[in-house]
């Protein structure tokens, strides 16, 4: 498909549709360089972290967090999607697209994006294009723009959690499930055991830990701040049309007693669903393809589960897989 022109367009569109279309690189200041270097690293799972505002950081992405809390400018309406890796934020990205954009995208098409993309391709990762330089395609989007990060609370700019004008959605999930599929995921391309990743986690260093700090930034906020929601895997998977209905009010966009009786919540929730996404064609094949990490978009569909930790860890001593 030819690349849209973000001009004539309301958002949210799909990110690769504008994205391919823009140029455009932006270059690190030395100065966030030498604030890295001055940052407390650690040496886990293979990668070097770094501690910055309390949040381990993989090193590659703290130049990264710097620009974005330095240059990211919120706009009205903007959606930020936020979650710790593994966690079900591809299910979270697909759901809000889905929801946002059912006016120029119904469930129903036979040409929705999400038949045609993977979600990570129709929802940006802030993260990865500002460690790449090109936060410029963010530019390029025209609002309302749905964006996702993985960053802890407490590092992202005032300007996004003080601003009544952009909301934003957690998704969080039991840790331990949460470390499972982080494993299958990762097993393939990284050099470390389970009981690696299990004592490294309850040490907080993850990439984006400590998990705990991660949970208690947005679930604190979620609680004083009518701008944040908070949502639970594990509820997700029991009520999903209740939660598309909770997404669609606290976006402003709820659906009226027409979205209601043609049953648009339950065909956003069955065009999401674990089995429709993982059967497509853009989710059989293609890659996501970052800076720091690449991963087969098949990779994003395991089982879609909660509770699969007791199949893969010992409760009595913690880890082996
Ligand atoms: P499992 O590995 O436990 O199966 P993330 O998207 O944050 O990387 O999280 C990945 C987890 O979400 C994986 O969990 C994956 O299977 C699950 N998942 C992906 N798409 C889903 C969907 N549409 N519905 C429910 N779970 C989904």
């Amino acid at each position: 498909m030819a690349a849209l022109s973000a001009s004539c367009l309301v958002g949210p569109v799909p990110f690769k549709d504008v994205a391919t279309a823009v140029d455009g690189h932006s270059s690190t200041p030395e100065e966030y360089e030498d604030i890295v270097s001055g940052l407390p690293s650690s040496t886990a799972l293979g990668m070097v972290l770094r501690q910055y505002r309390g949040s381990w950081v993989i090193q590659e992405r703290v130049t990264a967090f710097i620009s974005l809390q330095r240059r990211f400018t919120p706009r009205p309406g903007d959606v930020l999607l936020a979650s710790p890796a593994k966690c079900g934020t591809t299910w979270l990205k697909a759901l809000a697209f889905a929801t946002m954009a059912r006016g120029a995208y119904p469930p129903t098409d036979a040409q929705h994006p999400l038949l045609r993309m993977n979600p990570h391709e129709c929802v940006p990762f802030m993260d990865e294009l500002f460690t790449a330089g090109q936060d410029a395609r963010l530019e390029a989007l025209p609002s309302p723009r749905l964006m996702h990060t993985h960053m802890h609370h407490s590092l992202l700019p005032a300007s996004v959690t003080d601003n009544p004008d952009c909301k934003i959605v957690f998704i969080c999930r039991d840790p331990k499930d949460m470390l499972v599929s982080l494993w299958h995921f990762v097993k393939g391309v990284r050099p470390f055991t389970f009981d690696d990743l299990f004592n490294s986690a309850c040490e907080g260093k993850t990439p984006n830990g400590p998990i705990w700090d991660h949970l208690i930034g947005y679930w604190s906020t979620s609680k004083t701040s009518p701008d944040n929601v908070l949502f639970r895997y594990e509820e997700m998977l029991i009520d999903p049309v209740g939660h598309v209905r909770e997404l669609a009010r606290f976006i402003g966009q709820p659906f009226s007693h027409a979205d209601e009786a043609a049953g648009i919540p339950a065909d956003i929730v069955k065009l999401c669903s674990f089995d429709k996404l993982k059967g497509q064609g853009a989710n059989t094949a293609g890659s996501y393809d970052g800076k720091v990490f690449s991963f087969a978009h098949e990779t994003f569909f395991r089982k879609g589960v909660a509770g699969d930790w007791v199949n893969n860890i010992d409760a009595r001593d913690g880890a082996t897989l």
